[in-house]
């Protein structure tokens, strides 16, 4: 399972990527969450503690004409085991540097850095049976510059409104030019009335995977500071992220 979760700015993809991580994580499988995103997110989604300095930043290095290149020795799998960090349930983040004060020099290491390891992961042979699940940033610039080589899935999570419709149109026609071979389907979130998936799988015609209702408690943890995850385990929005596992996974490994 190789999938890479966009759409518009706040339609849910890091909700929706941080949980289906952990619950993937949960029925027996190895989880590599990848979050390309400079502002933050999918860490506090998962409910992942992640150091200030991003540990990817001590995995790059520039030679002596200016160009950024893995320090010797670390390829995807040592980067994994040395740079990503751990989340709950065993799921593994790796993550690009947050924007800050410093601006974006500080962390072009780790930007650098992310990006040589994500284009490096499909020849990694002890990855392969692992689950690679990627949050993107905001619309479809990373699309478009190839940030997930790694997916042949695209998730689509679209809110039922026309910005985000329209923007989800988007980036199927920038990530489906760029890969030719990509699959898409589509997560409509924040669903509140009877019609609202409908009417967004028939605009996109894209088919729809799961349908995750507008819940209050996605909020309140948000507001608490705790993963929904742990914060709502029966929630309506936890229900329907399994519901996707369940489409995704086709009957979950043994431990
Ligand atoms: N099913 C839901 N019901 C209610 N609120 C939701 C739901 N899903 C997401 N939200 C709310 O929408 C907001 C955006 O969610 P999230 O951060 O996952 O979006 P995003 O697509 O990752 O945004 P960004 O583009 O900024 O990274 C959050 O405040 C979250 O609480
Ligand atoms: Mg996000």
């Amino acid at each position: 399972m190789r999938i890479a979760v966009v759409g518009k700015g706040g339609a849910g993809k890091s909700v929706v990527s941080a949980n289906l991580a952990r619950v993937l994580a949960r029925r027996g499988h190895r989880v590599l969450a990848l979050d390309s995103d400079t502002l933050p997110g999918l860490s506090i989604s998962l409910g992942a503690k992640v150091p200030d300095e991003p540990p990817l930043n001590d995995a790059a290095e520039q030679n002596e004409k200016g160009r950024w290149r893995l320090k010797p020795g670390i390829g995807p799998v040592r980067a994994v085991q040395r740079f990503a960090t751990d989340a709950p349930d065993g799921v593994r983040l790796l993550q690009i540097g947050k924007t800050d004060k410093r601006g974006l020099v500080a962390n072009r290491a780790s930007h650098n850095a992310f990006y040589q390891v994500v284009h490096r992961l499909e020849s990694a042979a002890s990855l392969r049976d692992w689950v690679i699940l990627g949050d993107l940033p905001a619309g479809g610039r990373q699309a478009a510059f190839d940030w997930a080589p790694y997916a042949d899935h695209f998730l689509l999570v679209v809110e039922p409104t026309w910005q985000s419709m329209l923007t989800a149109r988007r980036i199927i026609k920038i990530a489906g030019g760029m890969r030719e071979d990509a699959t898409f389907s589509l997560v409509v979130n924040k669903a509140a009335e009877d019609g609202d998936a409908e009417r967004v799988r028939e605009f996109l015609g894209v088919p729809l995977i799961a349908v995750v209702p507008v819940d209050d408690r996605v909020r309140s943890a948000e507001r608490a500071g705790v993963a929904l995850l742990d914060h709502a385990p029966q929630s309506a929005a936890i229900r329907a992220i399994e519901l996707l596992a369940d489409a995704l996974d086709v009957g979950s490994i043994e431990r």
